[in-house]
């Protein structure tokens, strides 16, 4: 009945099936081990307070990963590639049915669809891992070990009763993660970074590095990207700030978006480039690929890590510095963090204005001496003055994002950089979020405002095109 996809041949002999490994192939109950033997003791003995349904959750992952080492073995996995999806759920459920009878098991419907669901996640899939992947109100999910997997919702970290069965297993799912893009991880190379098949960007560090089992990082890839109107409706910032940005991205200046991790620095920098004019080129180069611009001409890149050999990396640098020559109008750099930085601040300075890029830093300030750190770090000798000099020339414009306590993301700055005054970088901040207080239930009150400055870009947006009504310079009063 499902000869396409059981294993042929005799690789594992039926009558071996010692312990709860290796079922027969077309297991009756009569041969081989009686059944009473497949059944793990499912926590009877432990007359613990434990509710009823954490109880049935215990009993419900006994019995998954027995069926799953049986599925395992009795699957002809190469097989499994061709097959159709209802060919392999049937085939899934019917090796489910003859083994839960053979261990005289009854679940309920409901039961049984959760099971037949995670086996065919374990099969085909990434585990543990796949209802939280399809879940579209997670944003991240974060591994702490086997037991303990956690997921971002709303700028919340939720604990989930979801759990790997063991380190092994854990580690299975990574392994089938990073091979699948040609990778590796285990003692000697114990942490990498990878995209699953949805975009999503992944990062893993076994042990010994990881103290406690292995710590898995995944951000989810949005198929919807905010947009600048869902990012206003949500709060993140106003309209008034939308129709600066606006005037600030289509009059081509130079923009940093700063934050912390994980505070919408990506989200924000996407949504920005929705301004860009569609004749416009546009070239991308990132770690992860994650931007995705609407316009019609863009070129994206994504560096490469070296290979276990240490050889064939392609680094944010060395895309940055062909694409000088690739005739970009504009070049946005997912994160920029290292060495790249010079090359940056040069094409913001020599005529691909309009670039942007995100930093990780809390203030604009911060962001700076960032950027200052980087370029010394790049082994870049020069007087202090003169490296403050290429920046405020290079980049006119940062906005921080950041992730508020009560979990609500927000562009608390828009900050403008004016010059030079003396050795110091001068800047003036436009627009701001103002917190007052905080509710019983801890979410935060505030409001945005402008500064009541009046920009130091209002001649250029004039020129260009963008007359901004003075009102959205006037402070709102609290
Ligand atoms: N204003 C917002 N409101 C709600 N969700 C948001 C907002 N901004 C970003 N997000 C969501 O928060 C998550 C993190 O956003 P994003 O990837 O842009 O952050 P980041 O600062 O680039 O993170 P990292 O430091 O890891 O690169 C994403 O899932 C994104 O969809
Ligand atoms: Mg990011």
């Amino acid at each position: 009945m499902f000869s396409r996809y059981k294993k042929t041949g005799g690789a594992k002999p039926a009558a071996s099936t010692a312990g709860n490994a290796a079922p027969p192939e077309k297991a009756k109950p009569a041969v081989g081990t009686p059944a009473p033997s497949m059944r793990k003791p499912t926590a009877p003995a432990k007359p613990a307070p434990m509710d009823k349904e954490k109880k049935r959750k215990e009993r419900l992952s006994e019995i998954k990963v027995q069926l799953h080492n049986r599925l395992l073995d009795s699957l002809n996995l190469s097989a499994l590639e061709t097959a159709s999806e209802a060919d392999l759920r049937a085939e899934i459920n019917a090796i489910a049915t003859e083994a839960l009878e053979e261990m005289s098991i009854v679940l309920n419907r409901e039961e049984r669809n959760l099971l037949n669901q995670e086996l065919y996640d374990e099969v085909t899939g990434l585990g543990p891992f796949e209802p939280l992947l399809r879940d579209d109100t997670v944003n991240d999910i974060l591994v702490n070990g086997p037991h303990q997997i956690f997921v971002e919702r709303n700028g919340k970290l939720e604990l989930t009763d979801i759990t790997f069965k063991d380190e092994k297993h854990l580690q299975r799912i990574i392994d089938k993660i990073v091979s699948a893009v040609g990778r590796r991880v285990d003692e000697s190379n114990p942490y990498v970074d990878a995209r699953l098949a949805d975009g999503s960007r992944f990062n893993a560090m076994v042990p010994p590095i990881a103290v406690d089992g292995s710590l898995v990082s995944i951000r989810k890839f949005k198929k919807e990207k905010l947009s600048i109107d869902d990012l206003v409706k949500f709060g993140a910032f106003t309209e008034e700030m939308a129709a600066y940005l606006q005037a600030a991205v289509a009059t081509r200046l130079n923009i940093i978006v700063s934050g912390g991790t994980g505070s919408g620095k990506t989200t924000t920098l996407n949504a920005l480039s929705s301004f860009i004019d569609d004749s416009e080129r546009i070239l991308t180069i990132e770690d992860t690929a994650e931007l995705q611009l609407q316009q019609t001409h863009v070129g994206r890149m994504e560096s490469r890590p070296p290979n276990v050999e240490g050889k064939g990396a392609v680094t944010q640098r060395d895309c940055l510095r062909n694409a000088l020559r690739m005739r970009p109008d504009r070049i946005i750099v997912g994160e920029t963090r290292g060495e790249e930085v010079i090359d940056m601040l040069q094409a913001m300075n020599t005529g691909h204005d309009g670039s942007m890029t995100t930093i990780h830093a809390n203030s604009a300030r911060d962001a700076v001496s960032r950027l200052e750190n980087m370029i010394a770090m790049a082994g870049i000798e020069m007087p202090i003055k003169a490296v403050r000099g290429q920046i405020s020339s290079a980049v006119n414009l940062i906005v921080q994002a950041s992730r508020l306590q009560d979990g609500s993301r927000r562009m608390v700055s828009i900050t403008e950089i004016t010059g030079m005054e003396g050795e110091v970088i001068s800047m003036q901040e436009v627009f701001r979020f103002q917190r007052v207080g905080l509710t019983p239930d801890n979410k935060i009150i505030g409001h945005f405002t402008a500064t009541g400055v009046r920009s130091h870009f209002s001649e250029r947006f004039r020129l260009w095109g963008y007359d901004l009504p003075p009102e959205i310079f006037e402070p709102v009063e609290g």
